[in-house]
């Protein structure tokens, strides 16, 4: 781990399947965490992959597993089975606030920490009634299911007024994150970021990686 200051974790739905553990190598010695982004097809408009194909990454960087799927509950088991660090669901389909501790409560016992998340759209207000709880808040910057998209600047308020409410809550971004919209992240009170297509499509990974902690 380099910087402290900043957690860098690289999405490897842009990486190529085919070396799927070669491109995590390539990544790993500039990386924090290995994002991992679990697409249900129906939660998000997209099918990505699930803990058969995660299960092969070895890496020493601890597995961000982000549950994009509309029955979060139900995959907790075996992504703590593959030994996911961190396991992430989202607000939108986990409502009610005994339904979110049991689903945090099961994420713990299994050795994870966990966070919530919440897209573009989606208010400050769905998640804080957690927000005191978790280990981590993802605030979406693209409408989950697909790499390669815009950022969304607008939703850098709901960043600003999440630090100002927690300020020791680490705070992730993810969708649309490269050397120029790093920078407002962080600005915004942002210490995580998540980034695909920028790094892995990057010519020069280690410098992709480098140029989003300048951020810092
Ligand atoms: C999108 C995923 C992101 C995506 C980021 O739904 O959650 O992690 O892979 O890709 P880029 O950085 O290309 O927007």
């Amino acid at each position: 781990m380099s910087d402290s200051s900043v957690i860098i974790a690289p999405s490897i739905l842009s990486a190529d399947f085919r070396i799927l553990q070669q491109e995590v190598e390539s990544v790993e010695p500039y990386a924090d965490w290995i994002q991992v982004d679990v697409m249900d097809g129906h939660f998000v408009p997209n099918l990505s992959f699930g803990a058969p194909v995660a299960k092969w990454i070895e890496t020493n960087l601890p597995l961000d597993v982000h549950l994009m799927v509309q029955n979060p509950a139900d995959r907790v088991e075996e992504f703590l089975k593959i030994g996911a660090a961190h396991i992430t669901f989202h607000a939108e389909v986990v409502e009610g606030i005994e339904d979110r501790k049991a689903l945090m409560q099961a994420i713990r016992d299994g050795g994870a920490t966990v966070g919530i998340a919440i897209n573009p759209e989606t208010p400050l207000s769905a998640a804080e009634d957690v927000l005191g709880e978790v280990d981590l808040l993802l605030v979406m910057s693209v409408h989950p299911g697909f790499g390669g998209q815009e950022f969304i600047s607008e939703v850098l308020e709901k960043v600003k007024e999440a630090r100002a409410a927690h300020p020791d809550l680490m705070i992730q971004m993810d969708g649309g994150v490269d050397n120029k919209t790093a920078p407002l992240c962080r600005e915004a009170g942002a210490n995580n970021l998540v980034a695909g297509s920028f790094i892995f499509r990057a010519e020069n990974r280690e410098q992709a990686m480098a140029s989003l902690r300048e951020s810092a």
